[in-house]
């Protein structure tokens, strides 16, 4: 697939307003969600762009595997086939328990390569994750910085200056997210994008609801997402920041290939309205089904077992 119908360059001018950061539709995206901005509805701001027809709408691929294992095993290899075959455009990638399988398997897969191809690797790594929290340093071991690094970085031997994220430590939040959609639109946006898929629905921290054209910025998290995330902060929600930096839905869909990863009994239920219903802003990781090229890699656990309404998809 060489290039998908939305790109992160249609934008003429990447931080026009303070209003037009978010780049969201009020109809469409929670202003809860969005933080502060008061002048949303300034005359400079851009007019809400209708959401792609729900008609358009694809059955994404889907690879039924047997657990969290055979995920990690099939995942991890897409990702270095795609790193050492595909080196063009950098990789997208994301944190989550749903990951930390993944990136264990792929360090072991690189462990298996000659050093020549290691430091090929190394050479030509490029990677652009999701988002991090505000308001932690990135040497925060609560940060995903943090995590990408003793993850990632660390077994890989990466230099850090090829596994970018959004910093979310920095004085200006909002500037670094713009910072960060312009480092990844000159890098020419993403090749294949990883995602986690949140308990209700998001993808990255887009939280719902959430349309298509949404971009990188700084937003609230809902009381779902800081519950879900609790236990990298001790078990206590309050203690998770309330706000991130993500990367939008327009940046993700205008990725060459999308990854969709679930496991786990208690994504059932979203991943089964995901799979079966059309796209909607309640569900933003439903916005993946206006992409030609996107693939839900599960478990049979995330699948609900054999008498899935998911048996016949
Ligand atoms: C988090 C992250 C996502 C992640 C998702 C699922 O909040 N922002 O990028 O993919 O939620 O997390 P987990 O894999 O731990 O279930």
């Amino acid at each position: 697939m060489s290039k998908s119908f939305l790109t992160t360059t249609e934008a003429p001018n990447w931080c026009p307003s303070p209003s037009a950061k978010g780049g969201d539709s009020p109809e469409l995206c929670n202003p809860e969600n969005q933080g502060p901005r008061p002048e949303a509805l300034t005359p400079n701001r851009r007019p809400p762009q209708a959401p792609p027809s729900p008609t358009a709408w694809l059955n994404p691929q889907l690879i039924r595997l047997a657990d969290p294992a055979a995920v990690a095993d099939w995942v991890a290899a897409e990702l270095l086939a795609e790193r050492r075959q595909r080196p063009q455009r950098p990789l997208g990638l994301a944190t989550g328990r749903t990951m930390e399988p993944i990136y264990a398997r792929l360090a072991q897969l690189v462990w298996g390569l000659t050093p020549a191809q290691q430091q090929d690797l190394r050479n030509r790594w490029s990677s652009f994750n999701l988002d991090d929290y505000v308001g932690l340093a990135p040497t925060d071991p609560r940060s995903f910085k943090a995590e990408m690094g003793s993850r990632l970085g660390l077994p890989l031997g990466l230099d850090p200056e090829r596994v970018h994220l959004p910093d979310g430590g920095a004085a200006d939040p909002e500037a670094a997210a713009c910072d960060y959609a312009k480092a990844l639109a000159a890098a020419g946006g993403i090749g294949l994008q990883l995602l986690g898929l949140g308990l209700n629905g998001h993808v990255g921290f887009n939280e719902p609801p959430c349309g298509p054209e949404s971009r990188c910025r700084v937003l609230n998290l809902s009381a779902t997402t800081r519950q879900q995330n609790a236990a990298g902060f001790g078990g206590d929600p309050e203690l998770v920041p309330r706000r991130a930096i993500t990367l939008g839905l327009a940046e993700i869909l205008a990725a060459e290939r999308i990854l969709l990863v679930v496991t786990g009994a208690a994504k059932a239920e979203v991943l089964a309205r995901l799979l079966l219903q059309p796209p909607t802003p309640a569900l933003p990781a439903s916005w993946i089904k206006l992409h030609p090229a996107a693939v839900v890699v599960a478990d049979e656990a995330a699948l609900g077992g054999p008498r899935s309404a998911l048996q016949g998809y």
